[in-house]
This record gives C-alpha cells, sequence and structure tokens, in this order.
C-alpha cells in the first residue's frame, strides 16, 4: 500500500515537473500561425503579450520571408554587428516559439558576456574563426575556437561569450528556442543600470575612481 502511494506521488511529481517545463517555454500554438495585424495592438497578460492576428485569408507568403540581415547591421565600438530578428521585425514568426540573430564580428571584435533568460541558443559559424564558449552554474567554462561550418550550443540562461580570432571578418547565425529570448550583457547589468556604488565596491574590490571609469563605460545616461 505505501508502496503504491508513493509510486503514484512520484508519477505526480514527474507530472508536475514535466508540467513546469512546458510552462517555462513559449507556449504552443493553437493555429497554424498568427501574424499580428498592427492595427489591433496588443494584449499584455501577466506572463505574456499576446498580439491580435490577422485573418489568416490575408496572410502573404512574404509574410513569412524575412529579407533584412542579408548584410551585417551596424557595428558598435566592441566590433559586433547584430540584427535581432525577432516577432516585431519578422512578423511571421510569432507564436512559433523561435527566434534567430545573425551577427557579425570584425577581426578581433567581442560580443562581450552576456545571457539570454528564455532561451537556448545554436550558434553557428557560417564564416571565420570565432572563440566561443559559455560558463555552468559551477563557474566551469567550457570554451574553443570554432571553425567555419561548426555549431556551439549555450544552454539557457547561462552565460556566453565569442570574440572574432580570425584574420578576416566573421559571421554567425545563431537559433533561439523562443521567440522572445531576452537577452542580458554582463557589463551593462552590472555597471549600466543603476545599482549603487558602494555595493558594487565591495562586490567587485574596487574602489570609487574604478566605479566611475566602469560606469563611464557601460552607463549610457553617465554622461561625462
Ligand atoms: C476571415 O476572412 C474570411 C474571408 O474573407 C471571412 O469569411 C471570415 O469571416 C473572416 N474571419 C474572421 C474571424 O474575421
Ligand atoms: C543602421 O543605422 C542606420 C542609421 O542609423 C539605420 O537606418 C539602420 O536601420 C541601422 N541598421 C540596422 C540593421 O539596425
Amino acid at each position: 500500500m505505501a508502496k503504491k502511494m508513493s509510486s503514484a506521488i512520484t508519477i505526480l511529481l514527474v507530472i508536475f515537473a514535466l508540467l513546469c517545463d512546458v510552462m517555462a517555454s513559449d507556449p504552443d500554438p493553437i493555429q497554424d500561425y498568427c501574424i499580428p495585424n498592427p492595427k489591433f495592438g496588443a494584449i499584455r497578460t501577466p506572463l505574456h503579450t499576446i498580439h491580435l492576428c490577422k485573418n489568416s485569408s490575408e496572410a502573404t507568403t512574404d509574410d513569412f520571408i524575412f529579407s533584412g540581415m542579408k548584410v551585417a547591421g551596424n557595428f558598435s565600438d566592441m566590433g559586433i554587428a547584430a540584427i535581432s530578428v525577432n516577432p516585431t521585425v519578422f512578423p511571421g514568426i510569432n507564436t512559433l516559439g523561435m527566434s534567430f540573430v545573425r551577427a557579425d564580428l570584425k577581426v578581433g571584435g567581442i560580443n562581450p558576456p552576456h545571457f539570454h533568460p528564455r532561451a537556448t541558443e545554436i550558434s553557428h559559424v557560417v564564416k571565420g574563426s570565432v572563440y566561443s564558449g559559455f560558463v555552468d552554474s559551477t563557474n566551469r567554462v567550457f570554451a574553443r575556437v570554432i571553425e567555419q561550418g561548426e555549431v556551439m550550443v549555450f544552454p539557457r540562461g547561462l552565460v556566453h561569450f565569442q570574440m572574432n580570432v580570425g584574420k578576416k571578418p566573421a559571421t554567425i547565425f545563431g537559433s533561439f528556442n523562443s521567440q522572445n529570448p531576452g537577452s542580458q550583457r554582463i557589463p551593462s547589468a552590472i555597471f549600466g543600470s543603476g545599482i549603487n556604488d558602494e555595493l558594487l565596491e565591495k562586490a567587485f574590490g574596487l574602489s570609487p575612481k574604478q566605479i566611475g571609469t566602469m560606469r563611464r563605460r557601460f552607463d549610457p545616461k553617465s554622461v561625462s
């Protein structure tokens, strides 16, 4: 009897774990596709932003094609140009549980340590040699140079980074298993977000002057 009870509890726990897993991802679509109709706007619920769909009879082939990443985007001072392709710029992928990014790196350019709270990423080096890696929750780093044609996976929520170590520009194509993966860059999340200086000094063992240097570098609001 007790044994039956405990196996029933185990089954319930497994079901609960599976449900949690499902709730943690993008919801399953309940229709083939949902091209947002900009005229209708969006509804915000506690969990999601829901776009109202066009009548499917008005969907066109072009709704499912994105042409905005044939060439590199605009380069930042870190030598990276990223074009994020989400439902805002590519309405056809709305509700389909995925999105992607094209990133170009100049020679020596970096994609600074960052993470995506809602998605695992597969990063495909289309061109070039890119030192790529991530850090797991025990602070173990997994990194090496990825050559053209290779892919690396960055598990959801883990800090990862890339640097073009080749002699030519590099192009990377990343795909996410969420239409809204989110992205937090560690340097600007820490030094550009307005966290109390004293706390940062204690956390990083930096002087007020050094904190000031970091703020000027990563806080768009601190103009000097
Ligand atoms: C969608 O469009 C079709 C064809 O124009 C129409 O018959 C149908 O009523 C529309 N559906 C909705 C929900 O507006
Ligand atoms: C690059 O910058 C120009 C000028 O600010 C802008 O019009 C264009 O949309 C930007 N391109 C991308 C991919 O963001």
